[in-house]
């Protein structure tokens, strides 16, 4: 059986609900980004809009997970000001040696999806075997999203045995 990781970061919760819906249905293991540093508060945003836009990398704990046992890694992030978050811009430069397979996904607010899927490719040095962006609202009715199942059926056509779409409450920390 082929094996599927997905690795995602999420400050509020949204990419978290994704990302564990997918590895539900994949089947796959799964590794949160974790960011030794707190984001909330005005000035947290401030700083995270900024290490976005300006492609800053800061410090990441190091992952229990190693990419390279992996066929398909599945890399999730929120959308910030229009790039890719932070902490997974440097999860990427740290991992991107050890990718083969990739797909790709976002949650965002409502702008600059597009960009942010192209930069993730970019960044692992893959095209992706599937992408999905959902917005903040799509996620709150995700069971009914048609992107969502679409990207599970392109990773079904990879990896024949996916489970069924869970569905449980989203637990949003924002
Ligand atoms: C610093 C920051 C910048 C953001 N910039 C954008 C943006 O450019 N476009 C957008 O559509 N949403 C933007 N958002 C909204 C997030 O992408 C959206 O809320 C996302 O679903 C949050 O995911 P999370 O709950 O996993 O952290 C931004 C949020 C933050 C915190």
């Amino acid at each position: 059986m082929k094996r599927v990781l997905v690795v995602y970061y999420s400050r509020s919760g949204y990419t978290e609900f994704v990302a564990k819906r997918i590895a539900a249905a994949c089947h796959a293991d799964l590794e949160r980004i974790e960011d030794p540093r707190k984001r909330e508060g005005v000035f947290q945003y401030l700083r995270s809009a900024l290490e976005a836009l300006l492609g800053w990398r800061p410090a990441i704990a190091p992952g229990r997970r190693r990419p390279a046992n992996y066929d398909l890694v599945i890399i999730g992030t929120p959308v910030w000001f229009w790039n890719v978050a932070s902490p997974v811009r440097t999860w990427l430069q740290r991992h991107h040696t050890a990718l083969s397979q990739v797909a790709v996904f976002c949650t965002f607010g409502g702008s600059g999806h597009a960009k942010v899927l192209d930069d993730l490719e970019g960044l692992c040095g893959h095209r992706a075997l599937a992408r999905l962006a959902l917005t903040e609202g799509a996620v709150d009715q995700y069971q009914l999203d048609p992107p969502l199942h679409t990207f599970l059926l392109e990773l079904k056509r990879w990896q024949p045995t996916p489970a069924p779409l869970p569905q449980p409450e989203r637990q949003a920390t924002a």
